[in-house]
C-alpha cells in the first residue's frame, strides 16, 4: 500500500502554503490522512540542514555545496519522514521537492538539469510525486510578497524570472506529472483548479 505523493512548488511569494493547506483541508474532508511538510526540511536533521542553506549570513556559500546541502536535506526528508507515511498509506503533500532544486541550481544557478535530477534521483531513491503542482507567478510580484528574505530571496529579480521560466520549461516537458496554475487567481479558484486534478488521479 502506497499512499499519494504530492509536490507544490513555483516562485517565491506564490502563496505555496496557502494551497497546501487548502488541498489537505480538501482531502481530508473526502477522507485522506493527509501529512504536510516541506523543503528543505521536514526532518529534524534536515531543519538543521534548512537553517544553514537559508541563513543570508552564509552569503558566500559555494554552489555546488548549496546543491549538496538541498540534496541531503531531501534524502534526509525522504527517508525519515515522506517513505515512512506514503507506506502507511497516506496522502504526502510536500511545499517544495526536487523540482526547486532543478529550477534554482541546476538551472538558476546553471549547475545543470541533468546533473541535479541526477543528484536528487539519487538521493530520494527514485521518489518522484505522482503529481507536481506549479503555481505560477512573475517574479517581480512574487518577490514584492515576501516579507522576510532569505539566502535565495536576496537573488536579482532576474534570477528568479529564470527560475519561474525553468519551472514553466519542467511542467511543459511532462504535463501528465504536472499542473500549472497562475498565481494571480483568487486563492479559493486556485485551489478548486488544483482539488479537480488530484482527483481525476483516482483518489
Ligand atoms: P522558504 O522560506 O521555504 O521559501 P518559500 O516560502 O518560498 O518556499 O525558502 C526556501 C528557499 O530555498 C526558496 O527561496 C527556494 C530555495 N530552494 C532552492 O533553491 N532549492 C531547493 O531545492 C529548495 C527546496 C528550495
Amino acid at each position: 500500500m502506497s499512499g499519494l505523493f504530492i509536490a507544490m512548488e513555483g516562485g517565491d511569494g506564490a502563496g505555496k502554503s496557502t494551497q497546501v493547506k487548502l488541498l489537505a483541508q480538501n482531502l481530508e474532508s473526502r477522507g485522506h490522512e493527509v501529512l504536510i511538510t516541506r523543503e528543505p526540511g521536514g526532518s529534524p536533521i534536515a531543519e538543521k540542514i534548512r537553517h544553514v542553506v537559508l541563513d543570508v549570513a552564509n552569503l558566500g556559500l559555494n554552489e555546488r555545496a548549496e546543491a549538496l546541502l538541498f540534496a541531503a536535506s531531501r534524502a534526509e526528508h525522504v527517508a525519515s519522514t515522506i517513505k515512512p507515511a506514503l507506506d502507511l498509506g497516506k496522502t504526502v503533500i510536500s511545499d517544495r521537492y526536487m523540482d526547486s532544486s532543478i529550477a534554482y541550481q541546476g538551472i538558476a544557478r546553471g549547475l545543470g538539469l541533468e546533473h541535479i535530477r541526477n543528484l536528487n534521483l539519487w538521493a530520494t531513491n527514485n521518489l518522484v510525486p505522482h503529481l507536481t503542482i506549479i503555481l505560477d507567478v512573475e517574479a517581480e510580484h512574487g518577490l514584492n510578497r515576501v516579507a522576510d528574505p532569505n539566502r535565495l530571496e536576496e537573488e536579482s529579480t532576474e534570477f528568479h524570472a529564470i527560475v519561474r521560466d525553468a519551472f514553466l520549461q519542467l511542467a511543459t516537458l511532462d504535463p501528465d506529472r504536472y499542473l500549472v496554475v497562475s498565481a494571480n487567481l483568487p486563492a479559493e479558484e486556485i485551489a478548486e483548479v488544483i482539488f479537480e486534478r488530484v482527483l481525476s488521479l483516482g483518489t
